[in-house]
């Protein structure tokens, strides 16, 4: 059997664990949200551990977690949007799985981000101009991904549709 992991990559607000629930349950796959590994391993939320301990400590521990997830075979995972900035976590979980990066436009994003307030590098406020922003510096990363799938328009169901064809021709 094919145990390689599916790893979904993308910008915050692609669909990343929404697709990944999806696909689990459809694979019949252990489903791992690589941002609840590390609440649960740091015992806090996201954004208390940002505000507490800071972006750095947060980076430290998700590479922590990605390089245990990595270990792990015929899993779906769903990752942060902030995963591909050391190029150390893709090279890791890239090993035993096929990445795949969801990508979506601006409005789409913050249309499907408008009610969540659990983003620290999103506040609400300027979230267009921080989206943006982000979205540049990063899209060198996402766009260096083997894999990529366009989430505009389509919902969690039609993007594992097309997650999992990637995975059985990768
Ligand atoms: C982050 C994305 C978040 C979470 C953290 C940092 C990022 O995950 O890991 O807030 O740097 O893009 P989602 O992509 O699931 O929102």
């Amino acid at each position: 059997m094919d145990d390689r992991n599916i790893i979904l990559l993308g910008f915050m607000g692609t669909g990343k664990s929404a697709v990944g629930r999806v696909l689990a349950q459809r694979m019949e796959r252990p489903f791992i949200d690589l941002d609840e590994e590390i609440e649960r391993r740091v015992g806090l939320p996201i954004l208390d551990i940002f505000r507490t301990q800071g972006e750095a400590s947060f980076r430290r521990c998700e590479s922590d977690v990605a390089a245990d997830i990595a270990a792990r075979r015929g899993c779906v995972v769903s990752t942060g949007g902030g995963v591909v900035l050391d190029p150390a976590n893709i090279e890791i979980l890239g090993r035993g799985g096929v990445l795949i990066c969801l990508t979506a436009t601006v409005p789409t994003l913050l249309a499907r981000l408008a009610d969540d307030e659990q983003r620290p590098l999103l506040p609400s406020g300027d979230r267009g101009a921080a989206a943006e922003r982000l979205l540049r510096e990063r899209m060198p990363l996402y766009e260096a991904l083997p894999c990529r799938i366009d989430t505009d328009g389509l919902d969690p169901q039609e993007v594992a549709t097309e997650a999992l064809r990637i995975f059985q021709v990768a």
